[in-house]
């Protein structure tokens, strides 16, 4: 072979091995295309693709009807109980807890491989007639034990609870709402966070409340700076839900994105928690979920009823779906947003990689010795026949407290069923309950309290307090 035609030979090979790169790089991109180009079908499907949900409100009495079912069936990957979990219907009688209609509606999401997410544990409305007519430590201790019984009994179903709703004020002020809850004491959101989290370690904690979605009134700025408060005390807290019920009074604001991140960036997960809209606004419906999916710590939208016939505010037809179950223009362009979504590479709650990183030794936990300070113990109880609530404050001495432990006798006879925001170490006798990972550290003179419920006599118990 001569040298001119070995050099032609190699050029030609040359052009075959572009040619061949080329093709194999249009059918690399056909491959992305073609994920674009099969695009999802439903909004649960194309929500899932970008690492979130889409949910709906469901009502436990509609389960029964095929036409509401197929599409709840078909379209949604996340429902929250309408108000089956309410307070009103888990605990119509003090004690006496009814969990029928949440737990149908917990089965049908479970058997069509949905999410719930748990709406409300503790709401200055519905209420049930018992609890409305309570006040003081009285109040204070039924509506811990209410949040303790029933994420207690979810534990392990729902990914996240509204623990608190609706807790401030409309208006200019920024103030917290009045209600028999606030009137407890202005702690008694956390208590509520704190109680929730012992129940359920591995839910999702979220405030939740409406009027919150314009970054610029005064009660978005209010529940900003209880988040950040939070974030700043160590209160578990974990997202933060915008009702979002938008309407012609309450439009979309234009700054709705940077709500949504402004939330985000003091590190907890934003979910849109009731969306519904006036008229069914197709460009707002649009707007809110590009605006979801601009932010990588929006993890989900829930509408709020399915047709327009299931919401709450029919006459505004504000839904995605007409009472005959058919496909709204909203829908349309709610699907359109999605599918246009980028498909991240990088997990869009955590921001971290989807492939684990490398394993790594953490360095070493020095904790200081427990200062001469010590601490005190205080109980407080609250008591019906065959039964107590137990509310122990731990008090910091002047060194502050890396931990602590009480111990306390309980009386002959009683026994503890249940305990929140501590470990303890038995039920009945001499029990020590220790901090938990989020309550150990007080500065000197800070105080903590957690709580145990009881069968029997809990009278004359006496805490002493060390700290650890
Ligand atoms: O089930 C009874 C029925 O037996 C009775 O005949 C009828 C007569 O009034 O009432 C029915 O109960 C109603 C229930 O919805 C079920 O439809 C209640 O009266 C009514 O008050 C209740 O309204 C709910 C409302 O919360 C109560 O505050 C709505 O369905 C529910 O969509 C709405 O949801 C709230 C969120 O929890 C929090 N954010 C605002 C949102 C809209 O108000």
């Amino acid at each position: 072979m001569t040298k001119q035609l070995r050099r032609r030979k190699a050029r030609i090979a040359a052009i075959w091995s572009g040619v061949l790169a080329g093709v194999a790089a249009a059918a690399a991109m056909t491959t992305v295309m073609a994920g674009s180009a099969t695009a999802a079908t439903t909004l649960g499907a194309s929500a899932a693709e970008r690492g979130r949900y889409f949910g709906t409100a469901v009502a436990a009495n509609k389960l029964s009807e095929s036409a509401y079912t197929t599409i709840l069936n078909r379209e949604f990957n996340s429902v929250t109980p309408e108000n089956e979990m309410k307070i009103d219907a888990t605990e119509p009688n003090q004690n006496q807890f009814n969990y029928a209609n949440a737990d149908r509606i917990v089965q049908h999401a479970r058997s069509q491989g949905m999410q719930v997410r748990g709406h409300t544990l503790a709401w200055h409305s519905q209420q049930p007639g018992w609890m409305q007519n309570m006040s003081g430590t009285a109040l204070r201790n039924a509506m811990l034990n209410h949040v303790t019984q029933v994420a207690t009994h979810f534990r392990g179903q729902v990914v996240a609870w509204d623990v608190v709703n609706e807790a401030f004020a409309d208006g200019s002020s920024g103030a917290r709402r009045d209600s028999n809850l606030q009137r407890t004491g202005n702690d008694w959101i956390e208590a509520a966070f704190r109680a929730a989290r012992a129940a359920d370690p591995n839910a999702k904690l979220c405030y939740n409340d409406y009027n919150t979605d314009d970054w610029t009134h005064a009660k978005t700025q209010a529940v900003y700076r209880m988040v950040q408060d939070f974030k700043q005390r160590g209160v578990p807290i974990d997202c933060v839900g915008l009702q979002s019920h938008i309407n012609n009074q309450s439009p979309y604001p234009s700054n709705y994105r940077t709500t949504l991140s402004s939330f985000a960036a003091l590190g907890v997960d934003v979910q849109i928690t009731e969306l519904d809209i006036e008229g069914a606004n197709a460009t707002w419906y649009r707007n809110v979920v590009n605006d979801c999916l601009a932010v990588p710590r929006c993890n989900g939208i829930t509408v709020w009823g399915i047709r327009d016939s299931d919401s709450w505010r029919a006459s505004q037809t504000p839904l995605l779906f007409t009472g005959a179950g058919a496909k709204k223009p909203a829908y349309d362009a709610v699907l359109q947003a999605l599918n246009n979504g980028v498909i991240p590479t990088t997990s869009p709650t955590t921001g971290q990689p989807t492939t684990p990183p490398p394993v790594t030794t953490p360095p070493p936990v020095t904790t200081p010795p427990p200062g001469p300070g010590g601490c005190t113990a205080t109980v407080s109880l609250q008591s019906w026949t065959g039964g107590f609530v137990a509310t122990v404050r731990v008090t910091a001495g002047s060194s502050g407290t890396n931990g602590w432990r009480v111990t306390m006798t309980l009386p002959s006879g009683a026994t503890i069923t249940n305990a929140w925001n501590t470990t303890r170490s038995g039920n009945t006798g001499t029990v020590n309950f220790t901090n938990v990972a989020y309550n150990g550290r007080l500065t000197a003179g800070q105080t903590t309290e957690f709580g145990f419920q009881g069968n029997g006599v809990g009278t004359g118990m006496t805490p002493t307090c060390t700290a650890t």
